[in-house]
């Protein structure tokens, strides 16, 4: 664990050197992993394109620098501890070699059934190994997982599988969440209705539901697997060859493909997972994210596993089979660093401290927040109840996009304020823009956050739609990536993320574009137009409140068009896009050229009409009064 910085001044000068000559401080960090062939170049890049290449013209393979790099020395080491969504039902724990037999083997047979290098996967499954297992043998052949959220609709998983012309999905036969038990494979067979690029689909037994499985097209994991060798030789992959395929939603309607690569996702997946948590050789580390979102491609598989980490995957949800899951399972596995999102810490803080009383806690050293701001009520609850005033509280800014952590503490390291993500990691060069672009330099500054340098997880492209790319992140301010976010940096010259400055809706720190939302309540053939909203909301941070003109039929009551809305929205994204309020309303507020007025509906969904701005340059002032009227405000 070379380089892992171990005191704040080491902070200051390896961040030092990282700025002064980026190539050589990341040439360092890259020799520490195993290359089939070395770079010509370590960083080639022109921001406006964007064109982007770190390690150029370099040989490797990631699942390489996971087993074969490190098996002499962990090979019996734990890789993965799976804990159960029933906590009555056998944990498993998988060491560094068995996790490498059975990629090896998983690996062949998707070889045998026509995955080859280049292809594209979709994984729909839930949280068990075998979904760990997939994106590493998909990476060892050189094939591009795109993994989507098993809460996602067959609509939305069917976008995704055409947007990337998926060859192979695998999924499972259902999926256990607390006392449900989702049926995953009739949304996928509902979903390949309408994709023909789909050939083979293998099919994990977990819950023993019955299922239709199609003569040629489905096949059962544990048969696939059966008779295959467990060695399989790694393909060399360009450094820039595609890793995987992650779908975002950003302020337009459809959700976009965000591309990282080999090399760079992993040099910086490792180092940041290093430094962020001061991983430590026998440490336990759990990170309770969704490997469908980026936080568990990176600090759930990629990052520890190339660390040689032990890594905590649960499949179940915090309040099930109680409130107190979360601190039984630290207890039980006496976990070290222990990484949540704030929405998780806010619900759980709302069922109360007698179900945290139980348990010691005494196993943690560090704790971590991801996925949306952490206000300072819950950071201090969090900080005080679990880390017991003792763990250094790691507030890790990122995105998908970043491939990995940008701005945190590193715990212990660096210093720990509340509700800030404080300082940049070496590399990572964060700059304060006005709408100019101009950058605001000093402290005490607020204004909208960019990276004006390349680090080497950053996305490369949008997938199929490189434009899009270049439009969203590489053309608002010239030379610079810019993250849609909104930040300050206080007078100590730490950084506080204020949150999205775009039409990005970050519910329970899932991204939802507005755009996204309205484009599905627009396919109920009942609404008009519609305008979608975030407000706070305590637990989930922001909430999604709808505001629709709707044609209504006789029978049609105000309760039923809303409740059809709502249900309209589930069906085309998923439950976590359903809108808290909608609101039927006979029209939106306009301006002249049309453009609708969001600042006032942003105003009445957070019930505060107090201070409503100028509204006479509006084309219809008096919806306004009536769309206060019919909130109830
Ligand atoms: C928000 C999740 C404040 C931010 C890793 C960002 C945060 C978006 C934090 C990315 C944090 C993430 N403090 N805001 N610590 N972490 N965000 O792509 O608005 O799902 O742009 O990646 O979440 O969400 P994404």
């Amino acid at each position: 664990m070379k380089s892992k910085i171990n005191s704040l001044a080491e902070y200051f000068k390896e961040y030092e050197k990282s700025i002064n000559d980026p190539e050589k401080f990341w040439e360092g960090i890259a020799n520490e992993f195993i290359w089939r062939k070395k770079w010509d170049k370590v960083l080639e890049y022109e921001f406006n394109t964007p064109k982007i290449s770190w390690f150029k013209n370099s040989k490797l393979n990631i699942t390489e620098n996971i087993f074969e790099r490190q098996l002499d020395n962990i090979s019996n080491k734990t890789a993965i501890i799976w804990e159960p969504n029933n906590p009555e039902e056998d944990v498993i724990k998988i060491s560094y070699k068995e996790l490498y037999k059975k990629t090896c083997q998983f690996s062949n047979a998707m070889e045998s059934n026509g995955v080859k290098k280049g292809d594209r996967v979709v994984i729909y499954m839930p949280m068990v190994p075998e979904a760990a297992i997939a994106m590493l043998s998909c990476a060892r052949i050189g094939a591009i997982h795109s993994i989507v959220f098993a809460g996602f609709s067959s609509n939305a998983l069917a976008d995704r599988i055409n947007d990337c012309n998926a060859k192979m999905v695998l999924t499972s036969d259902g999926n256990f969440r607390g006392t449900k038990n989702i049926p995953v494979k009739s949304v996928v067979d509902d979903a390949l209705d309408n994709c023909k690029s789909v050939s083979k689909v293998i099919v994990l037994k977990r819950t023993g539901e019955k299922i239709n499985m199609i003569n040629g097209r489905d096949l059962w994991w544990h048969e696939v697997i059966e008779n295959q060798s467990s060695e399989h030789e790694a393909a060399s992959l360009d450094s820039e060859d595609m890793l995987f395929i992650l779908y975002t939603s950003g302020s337009t309607g459809k959700p976009k493909g965000v591309v990282h690569t080999n090399a760079g996702y992993m040099v910086y997946t490792y180092y940041s997972f290093l430094n962020v948590f001061q991983y430590n050789k026998e440490d336990i580390y759990w990170c309770t994210a969704d490997i469908g979102w980026i936080t568990g491609h990176s600090y759930i598989v990629y990052g520890p596993l190339l660390a040689g980490a032990t890594t905590l995957m649960f499949e179940g949800v915090p309040t099930f089979p109680d409130a107190g899951r979360f601190w039984e399972i630290v207890d039980k596995h006496k976990v070290n660093q222990f990484y949540t999102a704030p929405t998780a810490i806010r619900a759980l803080q709302a069922y109360g401290l007698e179900y945290v009383k139980p348990y010691s806690l005494d196993s943690l050293s560090v704790i971590g927040s991801v996925g949306e701001p952490i206000n300072e009520e819950a950071w201090h609850w969090y900080h005080d109840n679990i880390g017991k005033g003792k763990c250094p509280l790691v507030d890790t800014w990122w995105q998908t996009e970043t491939g990995g952590i940008m701005i945190s503490p590193l715990a212990g390291i660096t210093p720990n304020k509340p509700a800030h993500a404080s300082l940049p990691l070496p590399g990572i060069q964060p700059v304060l823009v006005d709408s100019e672009g101009k950058e605001l330099e000093g402290n005490n500054v607020e204004g909208n956050l960019c990276i004006k340098f390349p680090w080497p997880s950053i996305l490369r492209t949008t997938y199929g739609d490189h434009k899009r790319c270049k439009e969203t992140y590489f053309s608002t301010y010239s030379n610079m990536y810019f993250t849609g976010d909104g930040a300050k940096r206080d007078h100590d010259g730490y950084i506080r993320i204020l949150g999205r400055v775009d039409d990005v809706i970050n519910v329970s720190g899932h991204r939802m574009g507005t755009a996204e939302v309205e484009n599905a309540i627009n396919e109920n053939s009942k609404v008009i137009e519609s305008a979608v909203v975030g407000f706070p909301h305590e637990i989930k941070g922001q909430g999604i409140y709808a505001f629709a003109i709707c044609q209504k039929n006789d029978n049609d009551t105000v309760k039923t068009l809303e409740e059809e809305i709502k249900l309209t929205v589930r069906s085309i994204i998923g439950p976590i896009a359903t809108p808290e309020t909608v609101q039927i309303v006979s029209g939106l507020p306009k301006t002249r050229s049309g453009k609708i007025m969001r600042r006032i509906l942003r105003k009445v969904a957070s019930k505060d009409v107090s201070d409503l701005g100028d509204i006479s340059t509006l084309l219809n002032p008096k919806v306004v009064e009536d769309i206060i009227k019919g909130a109830g405000l």
